[in-house]
């Protein structure tokens, strides 16, 4: 099979910038295309936290002109480095006027008033970056709508570039709830022409998601599930009448998991290795957990973790209003997370009023996100919705069972406790009311305490399974070659 040249275009990739899922993804999905043998090449903006020196980034010779309609051509710098212990080039779009701040999106929870500029400038510098480095992608794979501008530039501003001649686009939605709506005006900086302003237009503004889905060669999403909910009105965020004329080019493909990132039996951020066959360990980073949150240190009770954004989309308030019926059970819940400020300062009070029962800690941290997954017994993820979800299918290969809402790829990757002592990985729910979320904590407590043996086999299911990149690469890389033939018209 031949080789693809592949652009993969994302605004935060680990372990240069990470805010949630899609940085975990955009690590690891061109690995695994790597090993398939295909030449990718990443594209990310140069934020003031990339730390250059760490990754030894070298600046590339020369600027880059990126035309930004009629704000003119601006001239951005580019860093050049590779994905760390890989040949995978990873390259830095510099400009410091926009990417030089700490925030990725925001600053103290306001998104920045210039984000329209900030990546309608990045998305433009990944089309003139291919050219300046002679590199001809037989697809550009863009992600979100930080990068929905590049199937549309692909189809107007460079339709009749002989370098994109064979040039097709995929553009995968992370999450649908946020897709990049600004002022019409910014019409003039994409530059693509008023023409086609119907094409992104809702209610008067411009939504740059929407263009993606509608100049892209395919549409995909990070769950099966998820790309059948986001055909209705629930989960489309109005976006679900364009989804569904365009379901003939939507695809679900699940998230993997880099196993070497997220193994108990390697994970260098755990005090104590553990394996589906040596489970010792796993009590001992219990332990390290509840001393770390301050929490008695007793083996016997179970330890719920949870690590989020802290987001409505996370199931937070179902949390909130659920948290002093759950605390009457013998449990202990530790929480890591940050984002909306009622909730950072509701859960902090939380564990002031239960300091045997509730930890909390409020912030962003790696390491203390691992140590949750190892240390817990259970993992709490209620979401409202879920295009994929990573910390459910982390949590099962160190063997925490998942409890969770019924949707996305929470749905797609967790099957409920069945008491034939066989099947199941977790404990899940549909409604999203505390009531269900409090018994199905319930049931998965009630489980812990008189089903040990149910518990075990549990365990034992959900770390013997594997959600390996190579499966997920496999099928991108039939819906590339299926782009390629369509764009070719062979
Ligand atoms: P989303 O992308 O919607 O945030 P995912 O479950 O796909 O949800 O991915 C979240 C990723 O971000 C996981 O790798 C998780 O460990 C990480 N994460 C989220 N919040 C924190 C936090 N406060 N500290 C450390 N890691 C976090
Ligand atoms: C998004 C989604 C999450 C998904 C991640 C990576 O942030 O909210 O469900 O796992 O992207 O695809």
């Amino acid at each position: 099979m031949d080789k693809l040249n592949i652009l993969f275009a994302a605004s935060e990739v680990v372990p240069f910038a990470k805010t949630g899922g899609l940085a975990d993804v955009a690590g690891a999905l061109p690995k695994a295309l790597r090993a398939l043998g295909h030449d990718v090449r990443l594209v990310m903006p140069r934020y003031y936290i990339v730390d250059r020196e760490k990754y030894s980034l070298r600046l590339m010779e020369g600027s880059l002109g990126v035309p930004m309609g009629t704000m003119g051509e601006m001239w951005a710098g580019v860093y050049e480095g590779v994905l760390p212990a890989t040949d995978i080039p990873i390259y830095f779009i510099d400009y410091e006027h926009y990417f030089g701040r700490s925030g990725l999106y925001d600053e103290n929870g306001e998104g920045f008033s210039d984000n329209d500029n900030r990546f309608l400038f990045f998305s433009r510098a990944v089309m003139q970056l291919a050219k300046k480095l002679h590199f001809h992608p037989d697809v550009i794979h863009a992600n979100d709508w930080h990068t929905a501008a590049i199937p549309m530039m692909l189809n107007t501003l460079y339709a009749y570039d002989p370098h994109f001649a064979y040039t097709g686009s995929l553009l995968t939605i992370h999450n649908l709830q946020h897709q990049g709506k600004f002022y019409k005006g910014v019409m003039d900086v994409l530059g693509i022409g008023w023409e086609h302003y119907f094409e992104l237009e809702e209610h008067g503004s411009i939504n740059l998601l929407k263009g993606g889905i509608v100049h892209a060669d395919a549409i995909s999403t990070v769950s099966s599930k998820y790309a059948q909910e986001i055909r209705t009105a629930e989960f489309g965020w109005g976006l679900e009448g364009l989804i569904d004329i365009n379901s003939y080019k939507l695809h679900g493909i699940l998230n993997g998991v880099d196993y070497e990132e997220w193994s108990p039996a390697v994970d260098s951020m755990i005090s104590y290795h553990f394996d589906i066959d040596d489970m010792m360990g796993k009590g001992m980073c219990k332990n390290t957990l509840q001393q770390l949150f301050n929490l008695p240190q007793r083996g016997e009770i179970p330890l719920i973790g949870f690590v989020g954004r802290l987001a409505e989309q996370k199931g937070i308030e179902l949390i909130a209003s659920s948290i002093h019926k759950l605390l009457e059970m013998d449990i202990q819940i530790v929480m890591l997370g940050a984002g909306e400020k009622w909730a950072e300062s509701f859960f902090s009070e939380i564990a002031g009023m239960y300091p045997h029962k509730f930890g909390c800690f409020i912030g962003y941290r790696n390491d203390i996100a691992h140590q949750i997954e190892a240390g817990s017994d259970l993992f709490l993820m209620p979401s409202l919705f879920e295009p994929c979800g990573l910390n459910q299918i982390y949590s099962l290969r160190y063997g925490t069972l998942p409890i969770v809402r019924a949707t996305g790829g929470l749905d797609d990757t967790i099957e409920n406790y069945h008491n034939d002592g066989e099947h199941g990985n977790g404990f899940k729910f549909h409604d999203a009311t505390p009531e269900a979320l409090i018994n199905t904590v319930g049931w998965a407590v009630y489980t812990w305490y008189n089903d040990h043996d149910g518990f075990k086999k549990m365990q034992h299911n959900a770390m013997s399974q594997r959600y390996d990149w190579e499966g997920a690469a496999h099928e991108y890389e039939s819906l590339y070659r299926r782009i390629i033939h369509g764009r070719k018209g062979v």
